[in-house]
């Protein structure tokens, strides 16, 4: 299944039972169409996993380049390669008030914490704020109603949906007790800035490039600190994150 819900953004529905079976929040898949496929991207790229619907799971993706542009003109019927679900997922720790902080398609990892079970046995109050640049691009809040059972609270940079400025403009800890947060790199360091300088746990699903997926290449390392040493080293976003704690974090 394909349908356009937002300007150059699909979402996609893919059969992949032993992925839906245990995907959780914040991991992804590896989607691509292999060395026979000429023409089109050789490796596979990455996307989160936003929706678990039987042995189906969703993909909210927006067109970048040739490998999403391939991947959203997936046809029914038609097969791709898919490898999940990967990397670390967002973890609760007991938190009772969660604020979710979500940039363009860093919402998609969102969309799937209502039905995850432990969010579900847990009955944690989850806040969602979705900010993209002007309303064409936000993800049809109908379809995020249905997919998910959240409410979100839009902002858009132009002021045409939801509320106008920055969706860290509509941060409050206040009561809040964990913090995650998905999307561009400037909009996940503000708000672990906001989530430090508060003293509130915050949880970051980082973006890099990726070629593996699986901890192979390296070619996903970034500059990450020990917490407890205080030692300075690299961690791999694809096999130690992306899902990170904000004091893991060397920015
Ligand atoms: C863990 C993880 C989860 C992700 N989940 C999603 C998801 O749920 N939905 C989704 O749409 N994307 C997601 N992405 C990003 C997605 O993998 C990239 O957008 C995709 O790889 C782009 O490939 P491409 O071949 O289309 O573009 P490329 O040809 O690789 O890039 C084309 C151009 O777009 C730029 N570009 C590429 N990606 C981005 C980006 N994310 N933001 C801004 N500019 C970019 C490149 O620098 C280049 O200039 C995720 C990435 C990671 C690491
Ligand atoms: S993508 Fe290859 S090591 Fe992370």
């Amino acid at each position: 299944m394909r349908e356009r819900v937002a300007e150059e953004t699909y979402w996609l529905e893919l059969t992949a039972p032993e992925i839906a079976a245990q995907a959780a929040p914040g991991q992804f898949v590896m989607v691509g169409f292999g060395a026979s496929a000429w023409g089109i991207p050789f490796l596979p790229r990455p996307n989160s996993v936003a929706a678990v619907r039987g042995e189906h799971i969703g993909l909210l993706i927006r067109v970048y380049g040739a490998g999403s542009r391939r991947l959203t003109a997936l046809k029914p019927g038609e097969e791709a390669l898919v490898l999940g679900p990967l990397g670390t997922h967002f973890e609760l720790n007991g938190a009772r008030r969660i604020l979710c902080v979500a940039g363009g398609v860093g919402l998609a990892p969102f969309l799937l914490l209502p039905a995850w079970p432990p969010l579900v046995s847990c009955g944690a109050e989850v806040r969602l704020l979705y900010g993209e640049r002007q309303a064409a691009a936000v993800f049809d809040p109908g379809k995020l109603r249905e997919i998910s059972g959240l409410e979100a609270e839009i902002w858009t940079e132009d002021g045409s949906l939801g509320s106008h400025g920055r969706v860290t403009d509509g941060v409050d800890l206040n009561g809040v007790d964990l913090v995650l947060t998905c999307g561009p790199t400037p909009m996940l360091k503000a708000v672990r800035a906001l989530a430090v300088e508060a003293g509130v746990a915050c949880q970051l699903a980082v973006e890099e490039h990726m070629a593996c997926g699986v901890g192979t290449c390296i070619g996903c390392a970034i500059e990450t600190v020990d917490p407890e040493t205080g030692e300075a080293g690299y961690s791999l976003v694809c096999s130690d994150g992306p899902v990170f704690p904000a004091e893991r974090l060397r920015w």
